[in-house]
């Protein structure tokens, strides 16, 4: 029902009603209106969307923030409900319940609850760089009008927290509101902050009482997002937002000193005045832009404050994916864009330096070499490498390049190095090949399962909503890892099943639903294909052989099943621990075939979640940049496509079948490869084997590499063309859960460097095409009209936090649940795709005898080129290590601190060790992020056997000693050396037991006191 326009409705005030409620109404009494609203909601809704509707005073409100829920600290919301002061946050709404917002109780009430606010907060604000017309205590005084402070301000007696590199805590202006608490607590769920109310002079504390430096804080920076004045900011925006902000700390407090010196004759009225001339003038020059991350696949955006080419602020609030959420990467991972290590000019090869050239030159060259191997070799000894870290609009373009103008099929992405088996799982079964929901659905599933991720670290702000969902609404987690991480020490159940071994365990609890009557057979039936040929072929996977092989106890293993089984929904999420194996396009298919035989499909909080690494790796397959597909996942070799694509771009298109990542690779070794452009990927540090790569790329007569930094990669190129970062560039890019979202330029190209569309184009055009997009929704529209799973993608329909979730029909409907009504196949029914057990194509041996793993860092992305480049992440984490087990440590005497070299049968690194229970027995862990000497220098060519994604996670070393020790790799600043102290919130309930504390408002009016309770959503 459309809530705004139904005629039939009394007459009384329109209001705008959630756009998600379809809930019966009610009607309540505002101020003696009535207004509809929706039972059980919270109060403070109903009478803030009443306020806008009909353009009424707000009431206060200090401590509510609509994300996190009522905290109950701050009394300023104090309503009179049927005659009875209570605080609107904490109440729920009621048919005929009557509110009266401004009775001389209330105001009353109110009035005395921010007058004690103040007493904790100075009001300096002209000179505060929070002064940006959205700080709440500068706000709430002017609503109530306060003209003078009946409470002193006192300070606390304690200094401000500066140690942590990226934002400073004062508890002098801290109003101890909670929202921090709340946030940090049950929102980003890790547990740092509290508020110990029965100290005489209460604060922030974290750990309980630890300096900020060193605690368990992750620098998420959801409190800072939250707080509701300057008690906690920003390190970057201290003395660069204000016009007065930046001078020096004695005249600062001069100007502060007047300003209390004048207030108690003139009131704050003039006060307020001056500051908010102040504010306004700051909209001059403060540029607020909207963007999308590029650390990950969760898709978090946000808006980006900038004042000229600093970056003063990241401030979330709307992102479909993340709301007020950001992790410590899109939080404050950005100043690598003004490093000065960043390649501004063309670079070509003069022997074996490199020299300046102009882009004319760089791009003639580039140009002139291409089409003269294409004349000399044939168009298949070109390969061309498109970025996951670039735009949809620049993958459809370096793809369009390799097909339309190179001839050539030979495109991919660096999916290949993560995805693609996750990819193949799905097509194989469920037929599309991107997460079956959305992250929603991951946060209201009964169950979640999590198969070789390290959510928390690689996906984090996802991992929040799992942490959260798990800690307040009783979601049950189980985690299947070689490594003991956040999510597994979190997990309801943690099994560590033996490297590369996951499908075996995943295929026996699929027989054993069969076996025990706990498959979903009136779902089966009409939904799936091959069950009776997929059940004869679980015939060897019995929960013994599993046990056996993986190394689980066998009761573990049932339990697991019993408890899948059981649950009403259920995901599964998996990433590069999967993945990245020999086999692991079939354990990918087996956690789907797990799915099919539960019914986990076409339900909310049900499916497949492949979390996806890079931020664009979805959209870089999905628009084409693979050897075997067109833009939206049609096969090159479908006639009907093909045709479309040939009289879309009006070129005959090539017939011969491409070569991926892999294959290019050993097609340099073999000859057959002669010239490389490569964009966006420091291949040699990313891909496999990397003196393999490495060895590969020297023997390339021509090889181009485009990118931000002179990456390890660019060492073996002809020509380095300069590409702009996301940042200074516009498209879109497509998260995990296939949700397409619009980025806008933040700040100009640095130098000469050039977004990679209009770099892509140049080269194009040179080698002989016409193209002409003057902006990258241009390349969208052509993109749209071409390949069906886009078409109704426009950029009006995905402006602004606007976004659209593919398949995107022609009307603009998109599907955040992917099979509702079919699956992609032509009958609309999915398949069980039945599996053979393969071992591990590289074990370890006496002398390699220990298992390594490797993966990511929270703080870092990838390999490290951007984030080794912000100075306070650096600061965290500076360096590489490898984690070793206790038992290896006593086995080879070695100490936290204790150089080894680390030897596999591919290379060798030396690097520090790091003694911890994170990881068991004969195995060890290293960081994939290392600048100059990447894991991938041990990792070898096996691959996986469907996609070539190599087998990175299969790599047994043996480790020696070296005669050094330095300090732990981790310095004392490192979060990893924290002791949370998880609670269940503010807890306010401590605050309302002091014995100073009084409910605000008239003696006897019976204030009606609610419990913190709701924390459902
Ligand atoms: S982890 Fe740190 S930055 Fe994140 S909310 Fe908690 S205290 Fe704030
Ligand atoms: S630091 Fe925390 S408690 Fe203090 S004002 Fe900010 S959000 Fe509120
Ligand atoms: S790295 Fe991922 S989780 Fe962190 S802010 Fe960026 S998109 Fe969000
Ligand atoms: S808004 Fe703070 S108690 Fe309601």
């Amino acid at each position: 029902m459309d809530l705004t326009t139904d005629a039939t409705r009394p007459s009384h005030t329109a209001v705008t009603l959630p756009l998600n409620s379809n809930q019966p109404l009610c009607t309540i009494q505002i101020d003696g209106t009535i207004v509809d609203a929706v039972p059980g909601e919270r109060l403070i809704d109903a009478l803030n969307r009443d306020a806008i509707a009909r353009n009424r005073k707000d009431v206060p409100q200090v401590c509510y923030h609509p994300r996190l829920g009522p905290i109950q600290t701050c009394d300023t919301c104090m309503v009179e409900i049927d005659g009875k002061l209570a605080r609107a946050c904490g109440a729920t709404v009621a048919e005929g319940m009557k509110v009266v917002t401004e009775s001389s109780a209330a105001s009353a009430a109110q009035r005395e609850a921010f007058d004690r606010i103040l007493g904790n907060h100075l009001l300096y604000c002209t000179v505060c760089d929070n002064n940006n017309g959205n700080c709440t205590v500068h706000n709430t005084t002017a609503l109530l009008d306060i003209e003078h402070q009946a409470i002193p301000y006192r300070e606390k007696p304690y200094d401000k927290d500066m140690s942590n590199p990226f934002y400073r805590y004062d508890p002098d202006q801290c109003i101890l509101c909670g929202r921090c608490v709340e946030a940090c607590q049950n929102v980003q769920v890790n547990e740092t902050l509290s508020i110990r109310w029965e100290d005489e002079h209460p604060r922030v504390l974290w750990d309980g009482g630890h300096e900020i430096g060193g605690s368990s804080c992750v620098s998420c920076g959801h409190c800072i997002t939250v707080c509701p004045c300057n008690a906690l900011m920003e390190k970057s925006m201290l003395g660069h937002a204000g016009y007065f902000t930046g001078l020096p700390a004695a005249a600062l407090e001069g100007m502060i000193d007047i300003v209390k010196a004048v207030e108690p004759e003139i009131g704050y009225g003039p006060i307020l005045q001056l500051s908010e001339t102040e504010s306004a003038m700051r909209e001059a020059r403060v540029k607020k832009t909207k963007t999308v991350c590029t650390y990950c696949g969760v898709g978090c955006s946000f808006d980006i404050w900038t004042k000229d080419r600093h970056i003063l602020k990241v401030e979330p609030s709307e992102g479909a994916a993340n709301n007020i959420s950001t992790c410590v990467k899109g939080k404050f991972g950005w100043d690598y864009v003004n490093s000065p290590d960043r390649l501004t000019k063309p670079l070509i090869r003069e022997g074996e330096t490199f020299r300046e050239a102009s882009w004319e030159e760089a791009l003639d060259l580039v140009a002139r070499r291409l089409n003269e191997i294409k004349a000399q070799h044939g168009p298949d000894a070109i390969g061309y490498i498109s970025s996951s870290k670039c735009t949809n609009e620049e993958s459809y373009l370096m793809q369009k390049l390799a097909r339309a103008v190179g001839g050539t099929n030979n495109i991919d992405n660096c999916s290949r190095y993560c995805q693609s088996p996750a990819t193949q799982g799905l097509f194989r079964t469920v037929g599309y090949g991107g997460d079956s929901g959305s992250i929603s659905d991951i946060a209201q599933s009964a169950l979640v399962m999590i198969v070789g991720s390290n959510t928390a670290e690689a996906h984090p702000v996802l991992a929040t909503r799992v942490k959260r969902a798990h800690k307040l609404n009783g979601q049950r987690l189980i985690v299947a890892d070689l490594r003991e991480h956040e999510m597994a020490r979190r997990a309801d159940i943690f099994f560590r099943p033996n490297p590369g071994t996951d499908m075996v365990w995943l295929s026996a609890l699929s027989r054993y639903m069969f076996d025990n009557g706990l498959a979903k057979t009136e779902f089966l039936n009409q939904w799936v294909n091959d069950v009776d040929k997929y059940r004869a072929s679980l015939e060897p996977f019995t929960m013994e052989y599993a046990s056996k092989v993986c190394g689980v106890p066998l009761e573990t293993l049932t339990r697991v099943a019993k408890e899948f089984a059981a649950a009403e929904s259920a995901c599964i999420l998996w990433a590069m621990g999967v993945t990245q194996h020999c086999g692991g396009s079939d354990t990918s298919t087996a956690i789907s075939n797990l799915l099919l035989v539960t019914g986990n499909y076409m339900r909310p909080g049900t499916g497949a979640y492949p979390l996806r690494g890079h931020n664009n790796v979805q959209g870089a397959s999905d628009f084409g940049s693979m050897p075997a597909y067109f833009p939206g996942y049609e096969k090159v070799t479908d006639e009907e496509a093909f045709a479309r694509y040939e009289q879309g771009w009006g070129v005959k298109l090539p017939t011969s079948k491409g070569l991926d990542n892999h294959e290019m690779v050993e097609a340099v070794h073999a000859g057959k490869l002669k010239a490389m452009y490569l964009v966006g990927e420091d291949m040699y540090s990313a891909d496999s084997n990397a003196n393999y790569v490495g060895d590969a790329f020297s023997k390339l007569d021509f090889f181009v590499v485009e990118d931000c930094f002179f990456t390890l990669t660019c060492r073996y190129a002809d020509v380095v063309l300069p590409a702009s970062p996301s940042l200074e560039k516009e498209g879109t890019f497509t998260s995990t859960e296939r949700r397409v979202q619009r980025l806008y330029q933040v700040i100009e190209p640095l130098g000469e460097s050039r977004p990679d569309w209009q770099i892509i184009q140049d080269v194009a055009n040179r080698m002989g095409a016409h193209w002409n997009y003057t902006h990258p929704a241009d390349i969208m529209h052509e993109s749209a009209a071409l390949a069906p799973l886009f078409a109704g993608i426009t950029y009006d329909r995905i402006a602004g936090y606007k976004t659209l979730q593919w398949p995107v029909a022609v009307d603009g409907t998109d599907q955040p649940l992917l099979y509702t009504e079919k699956f992609n196949f032509p009958d609309g029914k999915a398949r069980l795709y039945p599996l053979q057990w393969i071992e591990p194509c590289e074990v370890v041996s006496d002398e390699y005898d220990i298992h390594l793993n490797n993966g990511r860092m929270l703080e870092h992305f990838h390999e490290g080129n951007m984030t080794y480049r912000v100075p306070g992440i650096h600061e965290e984490t500076p360096h590489g290590f490898v984690e070793i087990s206790p038992e290896t440590a006593g086995t080879l005497q070695l100490v936290t601190g204790q150089w080894v070299d680390v030897t596999s049968r591919h290379g060798e690194l030396r690097t520090q060790v790091v003694v911890t229970e994170r990881v068991s027995g004969k195995q060890a862990y290293m960081p994939l992020n290392r600048p100059k000497h990447p894991v991938n220098l041990l990792t070898g060519n096996n691959t996986d056997r469907a996609t070539h994604t190599p087998a990175y996670k299969e790599t047994p070393v043996k480790l020696k000693m070296l005669p050094w020790k330095g300090p732990d790799p981790l310095p004392p600043l490192n979060f990893r050396h924290g002791h949370p102290t998880p609670q269940r919130g503010v807890e306010v309930e401590r605050k309302w037991q002091r014995a100073d504390y009084r409910t605000p408002g008239r003696a006897g009016n019976g204030l009606v006191q609610i419990q913190n309770g709701q924390r459902k959503g």
